[in-house]
């Protein structure tokens, strides 16, 4: 995008102030370009209201944040409990708040080795202290692996491990399957065959091995390839990274900061693909919202740090560990998993016959509610300028999606408590959208 114009609508004036504010006063570098930049006055649930008045149905949760819907009346009432008197900050105090959130997080986290909590005020944050546990926990090794084309954030560390080069000399990259992923885990015997399927992936890691032996530190890896385009691995791929990882000591990070909470089916993505992390990553719907995220792992690694080795001003705060037990508490007295996954055999269907019905869609992939519509270029129109225009085009019928992933996959990721009505009726919207495209 190189235009330096605000992003402005026909017909939305409202929206057009807030917009033309924000131009001048907010550094567009601080903003993900989104080509709607719609401008919410409420939210409630799955719906959006525009500050024009138009009313949208939310089919991203932000950035898989909002993974309850929005002013979720359990959870602000138990929050607004929760906060009723906190102090707003516990850098030179603490707040009974913080060891109940942890005790909540690890309870429900159910594994014996997750047995530590770091919080953070980031994603990214937190997969940069869950590198730093490694680091003090096992100062004689130095190399990072992290797995091809993956997001982990933009800050220090966590940037180093993400995409596809470093300017860390320590980080090393491996294979993550994208282009044959679809046709392997559709293959009835994709699990029986994997030792044939994973040579290539096992011939890597031999390399590694080879190459820097004790020198391994840790291994940083995600679910599925979420900003790359939504790929969702073989389950026999992440299962071969965590077993190697155990057999050769090095510390494997699972970043769950965009699949946890449910998003793929299950609370945690680790119980999905049958895998131990020794350091999980958790942020996004961790606080349905509140800008919260936590490092949870082994306490040989995590307890590696020093007084103020990985404190910052607001890691931990009151208000953020009571959007965490807030959301547990809704968690785990409704049925927000369960509905998940339900609605997403009810999303995979809708989707695919909107696969099978416009030639602009190339390929549905995901699980759970974190779905990615692949467009394809139509006549004169990249695959870009396509899922640009279906982003807006969705838009204009009520659906709110993410912009782009990797240029052309649309992210589609309500809140997890959509209903099967929100569900048709997303895929309604989206269908009268690319009429206009295809
Ligand atoms: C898998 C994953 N890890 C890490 C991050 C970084 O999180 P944050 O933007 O909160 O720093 C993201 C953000 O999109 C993510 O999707």
């Amino acid at each position: 995008m190189s235009d330096l114009t605000a992003i402005r609508r026909d017909g939305e004036p409202r929206a057009n102030a807030t917009r033309d504010a924000l131009h001048r006063l907010v550094p567009r570098g601080h903003k993900t370009y989104t080509p709607t930049q719609l401008v919410v006055r409420r939210a409630t649930g799955c719906r959006l209201e525009a500050v024009d008045g138009a009313r949208l149905l939310d089919f991203s949760s932000g950035v898989l944040v909002a993974n309850l819907g929005h002013a979720h009346p359990e959870f602000e009432a138990r929050y607004a409990e929760l906060t009723q008197g906190a102090p707003r900050n516990c850098y030179n105090a603490v707040s009974p708040l913080e060891p109940e959130a942890a005790e909540r997080l690890i309870a429900s986290l159910d594994r014996p080795q997750l047995e530590r909590v770091m919080w953070a005020d980031s994603g990214s944050a937190g997969i940069i202290k869950a590198i730093w546990a490694a680091q003090h926990a096992r100062p004689d090794k130095r190399i990072i692996i992290a797995t091809r084309a993956g997001f982990h954030g933009k800050k220090g560390l966590a940037g180093d491990v993400t995409g596809e080069t470093s300017p860390n000399p320590n980080v090393r990259f491996i294979s993550f399957p994208t282009t044959e992923v679809d046709d392997i885990s559709l293959l009835p015997d994709a699990e029986s065959r994997a030792s044939e399927l994973a040579a290539p992936y096992i011939a890597e890691l031999d390399a590694l091995t080879a190459e820097h032996g004790n020198d391994l530190l840790t291994l940083v890896t995600e679910p599925y390839l979420g900003a790359a385009g939504s790929f969702h691995p073989p389950k026999w791929y992440l299962r071969l990274l965590s077993d190697w990882c155990a057999e050769n000591g090095v510390v494997f990070v699972l970043d769950e900061v965009q699949s946890c909470h449910g998003r793929t089916g299950e609370m945690y993505a680790y119980e999905r693909y049958g895998i131990e992390p020794d350091i999980v990553v958790l942020g996004k719907g961790l606080g349905n919202g509140a800008p919260i995220a936590a490092t949870v792992g082994r306490a040989e690694l995590l307890d590696s740090m020093e007084y103020g080795e990985a404190s910052d001003t607001y890691s931990g705060n009151p208000h953020g560990c009571a959007a965490v037990t807030a959301a547990l508490d809704v968690y785990e007295s409704q049925p927000i998993v369960a509905n998940c996954r339900a609605m997403s055999q009810r999303m995979q269907e809708g989707l695919s016959s909107l696969r099978d019905e416009f030639a602009c869609v190339a390929n549905v992939r995901g699980e759970g509610l974190v779905w990615g519509v692949e467009m394809a270029a139509v006549g004169d129109a990249s695959a870009d300028e396509v899922a640009t225009a279906a982003v807006l085009a969705c838009y204009h019928e009520g659906v709110h999606l993410l912009g782009p992933l990797a240029k052309k996959v649309l992210r589609v990721s309500p809140p997890l408590v959509v209903t099967a009505d929100e569900v048709d009726e997303g895929i309604d919207g989206m269908r009268r959208a690319l009429r206009t495209i295809a």
